[in-house]
């Protein structure tokens, strides 16, 4: 037989491209060749179903299914996640563990290639238990012919590889029915991509669906109160226009403290809607932190002191500053050091301190209050929180999560530490300008 017949046989294909009436095909096809190409028809047709039909976006279940046509003594599907290669192997019977390895980190150096960078980090290696179906014939460790097909997304972007080794040299049929292997798989992780945008498009409708209704609680339920106080407050005034001057002074007070309380939760809820819209407006520029927190600390100092607690502070002057908006942090300082001073005990110190640590600035503000029970402490940041001690404080548990989006929006952390009847540890941490 001539050679470019041999191949074109071998890719299945007849020499028009066309398919071939059914006699002639009979008349020059081997009918091993037609079973070959018949099986693998049908493997193919079953890694659609097998696709399909999973959850992952590329079950290790694939690899058995190519290895059931193509004797092969190593499978792989590799894929790229944080800059490693990470891989789902399986090995014919026989394989030993140090040829699996050696073809990982080929299998890696491949994929960099196909997608373009200098160097992929070796990831996680998982083993599947089950060997490849047909035995591993022929061929020494090292020495065996490979194919290293890209997985693509959205038919640009590399993501991954399907990385073989065979156990005889693959012929041109077999790496045409690889190809049309991996196209399918590629296939797959584009519907699985697209499923996992919905998925987030519709948890994220969900949550702003909750955000609304939990909105409309709020206003209905903590707004009616300052406000009704303060129309309560109005209509006594003006009913008894000859009011004793200290009388009138101790219902203005009032009406001031309710009007103070609304526009305080209304401000709150603003600032909740922009975090969740995204639409932080921060002016970021060079800040002292230290000098920020030394503000802050003489600012509440009288708040503090109404409530005979004292303020302490404990402020590296080294620390480089830090690239924030000012206003902002010191309403995280000012949320953080007011919720001290509405749950420290009495006659205690809050102190505040400042320094280098990790290349960020960290700021803590601790006080010597009843602290927070361990179950409370995952849900402290939560919108709506509020621990045992919170509706006594008159609070609507907005502070903390402001808190943190205000610093999650800067590129930094906040979190806390506590032990109950120990008082309470928050902390945050800004990357250096
Ligand atoms: N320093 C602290 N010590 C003990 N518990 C605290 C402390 N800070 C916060 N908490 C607990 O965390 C809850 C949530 O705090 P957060 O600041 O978010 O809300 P709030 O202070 O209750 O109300 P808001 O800040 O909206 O006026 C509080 O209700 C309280 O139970
Ligand atoms: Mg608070």
């Amino acid at each position: 037989m001539k050679p470019k017949r041999r191949r074109q046989l071998e890719l299945g294909f007849s020499s028009q491209g066309s398919l071939q009436r059914p006699g002639a095909a009979r008349e020059r096809r081997s009918p091993e060749r037609f079973d070959l190409g018949y099986a693998r028809l049908r493997q193919l047709y079953e890694l659609g179903k097998l696709l399909g039909a999973s959850e992952a976006p590329a079950p290790p279940e694939v690899l058995r299914c190519l290895g059931r046509t193509v004797p092969l003594r190593v499978a792989m599907l590799v894929d790229i996640r944080a800059g490693a290669a990470h891989a789902v192997a399986a090995r014919a019977h026989g394989v030993p563990e140090d040829e699996l390895e050696l073809a990982a980190g080929h299998a890696r150096r491949c994929l960099s290639r196909l997608a373009g960078v200098t160097e992929l980090a070796a990831g996680r290696l998982r083993i599947e238990p089950e060997p490849l179906p047909l035995a591993a014939r022929l061929g020494a460790p090292g020495r065996c012919p490979f194919a290293a097909l890209p997985l693509l997304l959205d038919r640009r972007t590399v993501c991954g590889a399907l990385y073989v080794r065979g156990a005889r040299a693959l012929g041109e049929a077999d790496l045409a029915f690889l190809c049309a292997a991996a196209d399918q798989i590629s296939l797959a992780l584009d519907r699985h991509a697209a499923w996992q945008r919905e998925v987030r498009l519709r948890e994220r409708a969900e949550a702003l669906d909750r955000a609304q209704k939990d909105l409309v609680a709020v206003v209905s339920h903590d707004l009616r109160n300052p406000l009704g106080a303060v129309l309560l407050g109005i209509s006594t005034l003006r009913r008894w226009p000859d009011m004793e001057p200290s009388k009138v002074r101790d219902h203005l007070e009032a009406i001031h403290r309710a009007a103070e309380r609304a526009s305080k939760l209304v401000h709150d809820l603003l600032d909740v809607a922009k975090l969740d819209a995204g639409h932080l407006q921060l002016e970021l520029a060079p800040v002292d932190l230290g000098a920020l927190v030394s503000e802050a600390a003489e600012l509440m100092r009288p708040l503090l002191a109404e409530r005979s607690l004292a303020c302490e502070t404990s402020i590296d002057e080294a620390v480089p500053p830090v690239l924030a908006d000012r206003e902002r942090v010191l309403q995280v300082l000012s949320n953080l050091i007011g919720n001290a001073r509405k749950f420290a005990r009495p006659d205690s110190v809050v102190s505040l301190s400042v320094w280098q640590e990790e290349g960020e600035a960290r700021c803590c503000v601790a006080d010597e209050g009843p602290g927070i029970a361990p179950h409370d402490l995952p849900r402290i940041f939560d919108r709506y929180f509020q621990g045992p001690h919170g509706p006594a404080a008159h609070g609507f548990g907005l502070g903390l999560s402001i808190a943190r989006g205000i610093v999650e929006a800067h590129g930094g952390r906040i979190w806390v530490t506590s032990e109950p009847g120990r008082g309470s540890r928050f902390f945050f941490a800004l990357p250096l300008a």
